[in-house]
């Protein structure tokens, strides 16, 4: 496979879902509470990130990326600081809606001398508004014309309801654009119309309704949310086992990650979809873009603190570096 990794600059994405913040608290334990039986954490340094599609956007910016974003945040400094970020990656913000009535997702974590020991997540789950979706519907609609292909990253926040989704999908299906979900929970039925899904292995299994433990149940299961939701190309991502390609009446397609030492597995989902999203954007068969996402992924996971893969990187993983500009 020749990829060339220049052709990712200026390709155009659409980035719809759950915008969060990521805060880290970094600290030293001194001395137990006098109050109660708790370590007291002197916080030395804090960070804040963008998480959840906040996460795949930043992915995507990494690689050349020209993104627009689609979602919801609330009206305090935590939303403020969400517009903040997209703005200075040169985001197209125009469809991140401001709804006072919601709090913006922020997951806390607390790492003391080293050791990730509490995270607290202050977050709503609850639908968004009908008001709030028909801003965001507008402005992804109009979005979408402009973009060479829609990412749908949804976290179960509230955001990507079913009425959103239909949106979506019409928007994608006029402008004639894939649309890729990241998907969350049990009914994959709304994501009916999409292009092709990528859930880990534990969402396929519930969402199938069907224990995976082998190859054989896993291909089992694929079938079933194929069947389920009308959509034929699912791409189940397997951890440390790496990921597996189904697309309807064709054998699956298996990849496995090489053995590397790892240090933070989470936001590898975000990595993937955002990689997978970008290789097919940038004109390569889906086949190509998977094992693209899957060697994105792998080294992503090998990082600690930034979850996203610079195209030096990607293109030394692929033994690209002469074909590179430095
Ligand atoms: N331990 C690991 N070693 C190598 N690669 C890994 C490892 N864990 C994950 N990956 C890579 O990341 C991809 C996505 O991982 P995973 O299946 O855990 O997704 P996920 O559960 O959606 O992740 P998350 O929700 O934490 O972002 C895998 O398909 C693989 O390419
Ligand atoms: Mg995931």
């Amino acid at each position: 496979m020749t990829i060339d990794i220049k052709k990712f600059a200026g390709c155009r994405i659409l980035v719809a879902g759950d915008l969060m913040v990521d805060e880290y608290l970094w600290g030293d334990v001194e001395r137990i509470s006098p109050e109660a039986p708790v370590q007291i954490v002197s916080v030395a340094s804090e960070e804040h990130t963008l998480g959840g599609a906040g996460n795949v956007i930043s992915n995507l910016v990494a690689l050349g990326a020209k993104v627009s974003a689609a979602g919801v945040i609330g009206s305090g400094t935590n939303g403020e600081l969400v517009l903040t970020k997209l703005n200075a990656l040169g985001v197209n913000t125009q469809g991140v809606v401001q709804d006072p009535q919601r709090p913006t997702t922020r997951k806390t974590r607390i790492i003391a001398d080293h050791q990730h020991v509490l995270r607290f997540d202050r977050e709503v789950k609850t639908e968004i508004s009908r008001q709030t979706m028909n801003k965001i519907a507008r402005a992804a609609a109009e979005m979408s014309a402009d973009a060479d292909l829609i990412l749908v990253s949804d976290y179960g926040k509230g955001l990507i309801t079913k009425a959103l989704m239909t949106k979506l999908i019409a928007a994608a299906q006029k402008h004639n654009k894939l649309l890729i979900v990241d998907p969350k929970g049990l009914d994959f039925k709304k994501y009916a119309g999409a292009s092709l899904i990528t859930p880990n292995k534990k969402e396929t299994a519930l969402a199938a309704g069907i224990e995976i433990v082998d190859e054989d149940s896993l291909a089992k299961a694929a079938r079933r949310l194929i069947e389920k939701t009308g959509i034929d190309k699912i791409l189940v991502t397997c951890g440390k086992e790496g990921m597996v390609y189904f697309e309807q009446d064709t054998r699956p397609y298996r990849i496995g990650t090489k053995a590397r030492q790892v240090f933070d597995v989470s936001g590898a989902g975000d990595s993937v979809l955002a990689v997978l999203g970008l290789g097919i954007a940038a004109g390569y068969s889906i086949k190509e873009a998977v094992a693209l996402a899957n060697t994105a992924a792998g080294i992503v996971v090998g990082k600690v603190g930034t979850a996203t893969v610079s195209k030096t990187e990607l293109a030394a993983a692929l033994n690209l570096i002469p074909a590179l500009e430095r």
